[in-house]
């Protein structure tokens, strides 16, 4: 999206309810390049939940906690991943980041009481995506990878295929693009992602 409209709605989001306390909550989980990111993808995906004409509650909710348990060390996410009950993958148990999405969408619901069904679904999916991901979990996906504080090409290279083609087209464009950045950095890419990305090609709904 053109970066003169992420401007120009710089700070809208912070009006929907509960943002700034849900934007604490993260400050204080993560470094303040993880922040700033965290800041960058929840006015990226406020545009674009705008264009979906989705919940900007919701979008603010997922934009502002989805990373809120990157900083735990492995062991700990390894611990959390226990004590909410979730299954955990061999690929996931060798690189326990894999589970900072499932952990912050149980944290949240906990310890939040987030009780919004879209918002923990995006949060819980957005590192990797899956086969019928809902719409907003598709758009984290789109806004996570795109936002402008990224400095890979790739990423504005998205941000430019939303303008000309489309949701659609740029979410295919950034799920192709996750998977050759993670196959360029010599690890496998999880199985869910490619099975998202194919879903994206032949099932997803219009
Ligand atoms: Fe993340
Ligand atoms: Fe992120």
């Amino acid at each position: 999206m053109a970066d003169t409209r992420l401007a120009r709605l710089n700070g809208e989001w912070r009006r929907v309810p509960r943002a700034l306390e849900f934007a604490e909550f993260a400050r204080q989980r993560v470094g303040l390049r993880r922040y700033q990111h965290t800041i960058s993808v929840t006015q990226t995906l406020y545009v674009i939940a705008q264009d979906l004409e989705l919940s900007s509650t919701s979008a603010v909710a997922a934009g502002l906690l989805h990373d809120s348990c990157k900083g735990l060390k492995n062991d700990v996410m390894l611990a959390e991943a226990d004590r909410y009950g979730i299954p955990v993958t061999d690929l996931q148990r060798e690189r326990p980041s894999l589970l900072h999405g499932h952990v912050a969408a149980e944290v949240c619901r906990i310890e939040l009481a987030l009780d919004d069904a879209d918002a923990f679904e995006a949060i819980y999916w957005h590192v990797t995506g899956r086969p019928g991901l809902g719409l907003l979990g598709r758009a984290l996906f789109l806004a996570d990878f795109s936002e402008p504080l990224r400095n890979h090409p790739a990423s504005a290279a998205a941000r430019e295929v939303y303008d000309a083609q489309g949701f659609d087209a740029a979410l295919v464009y950034a799920a192709e693009a996750k998977m050759t950045f993670v196959e360029n950095k010599g690890v496998t890419v999880d199985p869910r992602t490619r099975a998202f990305h194919e879903w994206l090609l032949a099932d997803v709904p219009s």
